[in-house]
């Protein structure tokens, strides 16, 4: 198991019941940050999300990588660009609720996730699933 994936996704799942839980204390509020629709109030419930579903993403990665046959190179994109990008989608959120002109850091989660994905998936059609 790639423990690396595998203590970050747990830590991101539980950073992400902090963060729905710092939110819950205030979303009762009609116009809390500027309102549901608000920019700020949406990129923190976008970050809130983020950090749960990628860090599951990093846990089912490190529990299904034993079964694909991935190069060093792969291996390497695909530790580092699910990790990256689990953490830098739910800051980038953050950042950008705090400063608007921070969306254009988008592309490093974006761009290592996007890595991360087609490596793993390009290496399962070529090698199948292995027991
Ligand atoms: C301790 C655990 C959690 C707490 C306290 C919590 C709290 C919240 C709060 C307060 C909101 C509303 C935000 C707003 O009104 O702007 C919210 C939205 C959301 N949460 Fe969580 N959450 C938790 C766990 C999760 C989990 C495990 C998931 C998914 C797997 C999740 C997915 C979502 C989604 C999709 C929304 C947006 C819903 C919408 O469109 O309004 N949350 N959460």
């Amino acid at each position: 198991m790639i423990a690396l994936n595998a203590g970050l996704g747990w830590l991101l799942i539980t950073l992400g019941f902090a963060s729905g839980t710092l939110i819950g204390l205030f979303f009762h509020r009609e116009n809390w940050l500027g309102g549901y629709d608000s920019w700020r109030r949406r990129l923190l419930r976008l970050g809130h999300i983020a950090a749960v579903a990628l860090g599951m993403l990093n846990v089912l990665f490190a529990l299904s990588a034993r079964h694909v046959q991935l190069s060093a190179t792969d291996h390497v994109l695909c530790i580092y660009g699910f990790a990256l990008g689990g953490v830098s989608m739910p800051t980038v959120c953050a950042l950008s609720a705090w400063r608007k002109p921070m969306r254009h850091l988008f592309f490093i989660p974006v761009a290592s996730l996007l890595t991360a994905g087609i490596t793993f998936s390009s290496a399962l059609f070529r090698g199948g699933i292995t027991p």
